[in-house]
């Protein structure tokens, strides 16, 4: 069986094209199983997984628990709001107490940038990165570019533009690396209070005019403004961000074309979508999420294997 070159899912940064692709074949063969009516299999029957969720979520969270009960491991959760973090126990201390417990595989969110490649050259298990702070959230973007993958067949020389608050999105960096390693042409728009100054050292352009950015791609991927990530105001009101890049269904009709919208959700509608756009055919916001959980499977399945191969 081929495996991953990596140990851990730490960022796309860090994953090979035969990675890339392997995950994606792995996940077709689990996107099968779970539209079977046994939904089901014993992959992970021996395996230990501990979910720490230093930060909000609902998404990636219930889509890895579901992914690890699909595959037969035993998970535990732990989330820090009612955790001894909140009596100062330090990240390092937690996770290890953690493995004590005998954890094989530690799926990880946490606000701060690098946490994960931090506990990745501290302990022994394997880790996957559920987002870290506003540097990657690996398995986001594998979902996007699998589901564009399902959608037109290959993802070589697809257009998409990354939509929005680029500067604080964890989505728009791990996207930018997934697309590009896979051909894509990837093109950023957003206000320029909200683009990082060397956005352009990562082969992408930037359109400041959402009309030009919407004639030109194939695919809109549409991110959330992060108003807990903002501690300065980078646009006078979400009113006026919405009147220059939120995306309603007279722009997409105005287009000479048929656009596919996705967005990683969770979606503040009437800001950056308006809800007869997210809910449009022309979105594919539900199966991005379905996708999720095949590729959670697949990149769990395939870590595992590392832990026999070690
Ligand atoms: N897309 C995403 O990461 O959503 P959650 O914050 O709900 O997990």
């Amino acid at each position: 069986m081929s495996s991953l070159s990596v140990n851990n899912l730490l960022g796309i940064k860090y994953l090979s094209n035969s990675d890339i692709n392997l995950i994606f074949s792995t996940a077709d063969n689990f996107k099968k199983i779970i539209n079977q009516s046994i939904k089901k299999v014993p992959s992970l029957r021996d395996i230990t997984i501990a979910n720490l969720f230093f930060e909000n979520s609902t998404r990636t969270k219930l889509s890895f628990e579901l992914a690890e009960k699909r595959l037969s491991a035993d998970i535990i959760n732990f989330s820090s709001s009612s955790s001894s973090v909140k009596k100062g126990e330090t990240l390092l201390d937690t996770v290890n107490n953690i493995l004590a417990m005998k954890v094989d595989i530690i799926v990880m969110r946490h606000p701060d940038p690098g946490a994960s490649v931090f506990l990745s050259r501290n302990i022994r298990a394997r880790i996957v990165n559920a987002g870290d702070g506003s540097h990657e959230h690996p398995t986001q973007a594998l979902l996007d570019a699998y589901s564009i993958r399902e959608k037109y067949g290959n993802i070589k020389n697809k257009k998409v533009v990354i939509i929005g608050d680029i500067l604080h999105s964890r989505v728009a960096l791990s996207n930018i690396y997934c697309l590009k390693k896979l051909g894509a042409h990837v093109s950023v728009c957003g206000p320029s209070s909200l683009m990082p100054i060397n956005i352009q050292d990562l082969g992408v352009d930037h359109f400041s005019n959402l009309q030009e950015a919407l004639e030109w791609c194939d695919i809109a991927n549409v991110l959330r403004i992060q108003l807990e990530r903002q501690n300065l105001k980078y646009f006078p009101s979400l009113r006026e961000y919405s009147m220059t890049y939120g995306i309603n269904k007279e722009i997409l009709n105005r287009l000479n074309k048929h656009i596919t919208i996705m967005h990683p959700g969770p979606i503040n509608r009437g800001v950056e979508l308006s809800s007869d756009v997210a809910d449009s055919k022309q979105s594919i916001i539900l199966d991005q999420v379905e996708n999720g959980v095949a590729i959670r499977m697949a990149v769990l399945f395939l870590l595992a294997g590392k832990i026999k191969d070690n």
